[in-house]
């Protein structure tokens, strides 16, 4: 014999019509409209209520849109590397450290051009190929390293040795990327540590160089070597830690601080 009365509480929520009758009855729609309570205030009305927040949302869409509350493509922390929006910079591949990316384009040009000779580990072969390992010439004044790759070389080397015929010219095909490239990838492999990057700005400087000598065309000697290119190569250094585009190996700017990429 369960009575509703003894339960007022579910009474009142399985009564829910008699419920709104009752609020209906204490504020009909009519005289929620035009009252006026007696601190002055007036309940607002569902229509205007509905006017505004279509305006709202309206309004909110057009700011919105224009990125003016928030714009997707400055949420990022400074120093933070940002991932491109989708569609954004596609033609541009992520950067990458320089020394990396330098030692990348090298090891393949390195693999086309001197493995024949100088073989996979640049120990040559004793006999009619020198090694570049450890090779004083490779490590040394970049301007004569780079004046060996693109004229060749004959005569004795580093060592005082001469093999053969000597060396032929390999600059056929090098572009100027592909020059510091394998530059680097010598002067930092094979138990090579020097630690610096022949940059892609060094590079046409050498080939200017290349173009400018008395015997262009002929290989370089011993003699010419020790009196005209033992040097640096001009150009500013580049930080190995500095950020670069992999395939044109240019410094990307960054929000990092200047010094990890000097500009050029
Ligand atoms: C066709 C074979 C051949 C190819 C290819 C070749 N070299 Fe050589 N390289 C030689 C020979 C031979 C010598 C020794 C030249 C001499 O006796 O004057 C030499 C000497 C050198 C030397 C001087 C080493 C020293 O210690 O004095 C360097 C540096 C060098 N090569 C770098 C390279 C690089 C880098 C490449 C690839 C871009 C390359 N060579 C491609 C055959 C080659």
């Amino acid at each position: 014999m369960s009575s509703p009365n003894k339960m007022p509480f579910f009474k009142d929520a399985y009564h829910m019509s008699g419920a709104q009758r009752r609020v209906g009855a204490a504020a009909p729609a009519s005289a929620v409209d035009g009252r006026v309570d007696s601190n002055g205030t007036a309940p607002v009305s569902l229509g205007v209520l509905t006017v505004f927040g279509v305006v709202v949302l309206i309004a909110g869409g057009i700011l919105g849109g224009a990125g003016r509350f928030f714009d997707y493509r400055t949420m990022f922390r400074a120093g933070y590397e940002r991932i491109p929006a989708p569609g954004e910079g596609d033609a541009q591949p992520p950067p990458k450290a320089a020394l990396a990316s330098y030692m990348a384009r090298g090891a393949k040009i390195y693999a086309a051009k001197c493995i024949v000779c100088h073989g996979p580990e640049a120990k040559g072969d004793g006999i009619n190929f020198p090694a570049l390992a450890g090779s004083t010439w490779a490590t040394g004044e970049t301007q004569r390293f780079a004046m060996i790759i693109l004229n060749g070389l004959q005569g004795p080397i580093s060592n005082g040795k001469s093999y053969g015929a000597g060396m032929p010219s390999q600059a056929a095909g090098l572009t100027p990327e592909d020059v510091a490239g394998v530059m680097t990838y010598v002067r930092n492999n094979f138990g090579n540590n020097t630690g610096d990057i022949v940059t892609v700005a060094m590079a046409k400087a050498a080939l200017e160089i290349s173009a400018a000598r008395a015997k262009a065309g002929q290989q370089v000697t011993a003699a010419e070597l020790t009196a005209d290119h033992r040097k640096a190569l001009p150009g500013p250094p580049l930080d190995p830690t500095a950020l670069v585009n992999p395939i044109t190996l240019t410094p990307v700017r960054t929000s990092a601080p200047a010094s990890a990429a000097p500009k050029p």
